[in-house]
């Protein structure tokens, strides 16, 4: 059974003041915690043997929020602790005991989704070893990692390019084999003193093990006042859109006779 991991390290520097007494992963995305939406992409998929990588001077409030998980059918979620912030791959090797060499499905603190993983952890499952990342074509590609495709193979990643190869951004979800903290234990700081994820994934590319599939509907991270702004409004606006979808789904399934349960406004 594959392991979930939420990384919510790190100190928000970009949405300072906004992070100057909490965590970035604890601020408001429309009606929930940002971190709520991370462990339900998780939970949603059957991923439900979770840990939580914090940081910084809030950590605590995590605990006070999230406890054992009850509110997304959990009974109980595991925590550690990065000192500093030494960069998403850091944060992940905190994660080796936990892991126990099963394979893992790690998921950005603040990265949020319209649609699903479960496709793609399938997928991996069937994988006989490695890795795979789940990419999107963004209008801004330069703000993430990017990925050079070539048919359905990557050739590799650069992390925020100037001139991007392509417009596929490398999103916040990753799925490992075992063999991925023998590559955190080789990585070092890059220019902005960070283990970077893009090093992680470069080593599956360079042994031919890394695999990717499209992520079907919208996605967005939260680290940046626009970004935290329009993950609200993504948030807000399928909310409202969804009980309407699935009243016309359920009316198209019941040949239309049944009575459309929620008013259009
Ligand atoms: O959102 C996807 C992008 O995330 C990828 O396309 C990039 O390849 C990847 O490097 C990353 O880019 P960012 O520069 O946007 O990552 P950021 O520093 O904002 O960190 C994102 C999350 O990772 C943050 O919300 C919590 C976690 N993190 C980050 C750092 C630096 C930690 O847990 N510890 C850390 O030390």
């Amino acid at each position: 059974m594959m392991k979930g991991i939420v990384l919510a390290g790190g100190t928000g520097s970009r949405l300072y003041p906004l992070t100057k007494i909490t965590n970035k992963h604890l601020l408001p995305i429309h009606d929930k915690p940002m971190i709520y939406y991370p462990i339900q992409t998780l939970v949603d998929a059957g991923i439900t043997d979770l840990m939580v990588v914090t940081g910084g001077r809030n950590s605590g409030d995590f605990l006070r929020l999230l406890a054992n998980g009850k509110e997304f059918g959990l009974k109980h979620i595991n925590y550690t602790y990065q000192e500093g912030e030494g960069g998403i791959a850091d944060a992940l090797a905190l994660a080796e005991h936990f892991a126990e060499g099963s394979r893992i499905c790690v998921i950005l603190g603040d990265n949020i989704i319209e649609g699903s993983i479960a496709q793609a952890v399938r997928d991996f499952q069937q994988q006989e070893r490695g890795a795979k990342i789940l990419l999107k074509e963004v209008p801004d590609a330069e703000r993430f990692g990017v990925a050079e495709i070539d048919g359905d193979r990557i050739r590799g990643i650069e992390e925020k390019p100037v001139n991007p190869k392509s417009k596929y951004a490398v999103t916040g979800i990753y799925m490992y084999d075992e063999t991925v903290f023998d590559k955190t234990r080789t990585l070092t700081p890059s220019a902005r003193g960070e283990l970077e994820i893009t090093d992680v994934n470069n080593a599956y590319i360079r042994e031919g093990t890394m695999t990717f599939n499209y992520l079907e509907g919208w996605w967005t991270d939260a680290g940046t006042f626009d970004s935290l702004l329009r993950a609200a409004n993504l948030v807000y606006e399928t909310s409202q859109r969804r009980p309407i979808e699935s009243a016309v789904a359920a009316e198209a399934k019941d040949g239309g006779v049944k009575e459309r349960g929620v008013k259009r406004a």
